[in-house]
């Protein structure tokens, strides 16, 4: 039981690992599946490898990747509790954002990847991964620090890692949405979603996500 799902993440990987459904795999490197305990109950979603990441085939491995350690060290995680991974298995040149295709393109392993996991909580780092996971297209700031239930499944957007680097003020907020994640963890997390409503469950039954 135990080993399931990392035998079914790693024949998923294999099959994926040499994909050309974008143009992203000419200029990359190397694939970034993601990485992590394929039993986690908390699954994280990023955008898209970067330089370091596109080096090393492993996710969150520059400065962003340090934040989010920090981050998971505050709530007394370590990566190999957790599952890491992103929308775009492949790094987009320059860390452009990930273009519609790709995302179009690449969103099917992700999903592959939950299905197989699935993780109890799924948090969403930043734009691109919430609005992908949660199929809207509102922004990040009204969606962040909120819970989101679809079946019996979480999905708790916060802002990118990231963001810190660029603005150090937003640190205070990624440490409150992470005790957050910490008290999800841990509590009954049916009485804390916000229901999103008949129409959105039957997309993402759909999709074949949760
Ligand atoms: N940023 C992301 O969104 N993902 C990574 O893997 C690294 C940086």
């Amino acid at each position: 039981m135990g080993d399931e799902k990392r035998e079914k993440l790693k024949d998923l990987y294999y099959k994926i690992k040499d994909c050309k459904k974008c143009s992203l795999y000419k200029t990359k490197n190397k694939f970034v599946f993601g990485g992590g305990n394929a039993n986690a109950e908390l699954v994280f979603v990023g955008e898209a490898p970067g330089k370091n990441e596109d080096l090393k085939g492993k996710p969150f491995v520059g400065r962003a990747g340090k934040v989010l350690d920090d981050l998971l060290g505050s709530i007394n995680l370590t990566r190999d509790q957790v599952f890491i991974a992103n929308v775009l298995k492949c790094r987009p040149p320059g860390n452009r954002d990930p273009r519609a295709e790709e995302v179009e393109a690449c969103k099917g392993h992700l999903f592959n990847q939950l299905k197989i996991m699935e993780p109890k909580i799924i948090c969403t780092l930043g734009k691109h991964s919430t609005q992908l996971i949660l199929n809207t297209k509102q922004g990040i700031t009204g969606l962040r620090g909120k819970v989101y239930r679809r079946g019996n499944k979480i999905i708790f957007p916060i802002n990118h890692p990231a963001a810190v680097l660029y603005n150090p003020s937003k640190y205070g907020t990624l440490q409150k949405d992470f005790k957050r994640i910490e008290e999800l963890l841990e509590e009954n997390i049916e009485k804390e979603a916000v229901n999103l409503g008949e129409e959105k469950k039957e997309e993402s039954r759909q999709l074949g996500l949760f």
